[in-house]
């Protein structure tokens, strides 16, 4: 009797202890939404590389938020080369990822690839820029930032501010000239922040008074910004009234480039990129640059939370942006100590 006892007591025992594991992988699941079908989620995400402040920290933000979110991310670096991205998705695609989210360098070039992750099952998750393809079910969703509006937001506040301190074209005529510092070719934020900007201007009652002098790409990087930036001031030296950079990075670059040259950045030219990366509030503080339109690369876990629901079954928006503001130099000192990145 006593055996059969201590049996009955053994077996319970056993009951309830697997019950708790259970449990304890119900909460995974559930609790952190991490796990597809009772597995955990993989991602496949490939980066475009660390071209700039601004991509550091959208990388950090999205290897952070995986590890909140409990996803299992493999990271792949393309070294700013689309082939690469390519082999980073055909190998995604190999191992059997549940989904896979990358940065498309380059707007076009993405049918193909993009194909074979949907014959495979494989849901894609376009991040920060935007691809071109002729079939939109390509992807499931695209999150990031509007480049157009960045574009125009660029030559509003360029207008009012011209306007508001009176400048005078420093050639003396009758038209201030622009120079533009343009990102990655064939990118689809290059593309867009010039049509913003231009479509601004064109729409604009001031377009007369601007002239784009100049316009070519610095790619992104600060080391290229101040090379074209020397370029541009060899060739038209004191006529270059506005530097408009696609960038943070081109523009700090393109300031050390106009300090060699004798001329005081912010003042002599005045200056305004995209981004908002602490490295240009430092540069307003400094009275370097006078504004920097933000574009927000803490996507991370607007990324994560939409993988989790397709890979539920839940429908999501096939566009999202985050939020973005615009800080000019006057609010820097006071704005600087919040900023994330
Ligand atoms: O795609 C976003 C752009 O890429 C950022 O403006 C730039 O800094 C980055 O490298």
């Amino acid at each position: 009797m006593k055996k059969i006892l201590a049996l009955v007591l053994a077996v319970m025992m056993m009951v309830v202890a697997a019950g708790c594991g259970g449990g304890g992988d119900q909460a995974k699941s559930s609790g952190s939404g991490a796990s597809s079908g009772g597995k955990q989620i993989t991602m496949g995400f490939s980066q475009i590389g660390a071209e700039s402040e601004w991509r550091t920290a959208n990388t950090e933000s999205i290897k952070q938020a995986a590890q909140d979110a409990g996803i299992n991310l493999q990271f792949s670096d393309a070294q700013q080369k689309q082939e690469n991205q390519i082999k980073a998705i055909r190998s995604f695609i190999a191992q059997g990822v549940d989904i896979i989210a990358f940065v498309p360098i380059v707007e076009t070039g993405w049918d193909t690839v993009l194909k074979e992750a949907k014959d495979a099952n494989i849901p894609v998750i376009v991040v920060d820029r935007d691809v071109k393809v002729a079939d939109d079910s390509l992807y499931v969703a695209k999150i990031g930032t509007d480049s157009v509006t960045e574009g125009k937001n660029v030559f509003k506040w360029i207008d009012e501010y011209m306007g508001k301190e009176n400048k005078k074209p420093r050639d003396g005529g009758s038209q201030y000239n622009v120079v533009i510092l343009e990102g990655t070719v064939g990118s689809s934020v290059a593309i867009r922040r010039n049509e913003g900007f231009k479509d601004a201007m064109a729409a604009s009652p001031n377009a007369s008074k601007y002239n784009i002098l100049a316009s070519q790409t610095g790619e992104f990087t600060r080391q290229k910004g101040q090379e074209v930036m020397e370029s541009f001031l060899k060739s038209y030296g004191d006529k270059i009234d506005i530097l408009y950079a696609h960038n943070d990075d081109m523009a700090l670059g393109a300031i050390q480039a106009i300090e060699a040259a004798g001329m005081k950045p912010g003042k002599d030219i005045t200056i305004i990129s995209i981004d908002g990366v602490k490295g240009m509030f430092q540069a307003m503080i400094e009275g370097k640059s006078n504004c920097t339109v933000e574009c927000n690369p803490l996507q991370g876990p607007l990324l994560m939370e939409t993988a989790k629901k397709i890979l539920n079954g839940e429908k999501v928006d096939k566009l999202v942006y985050v939020d973005e503001g615009i800080f000019p130099a006057d609010v820097a000192e006071k704005t600087l100590p919040e900023r994330k990145y």
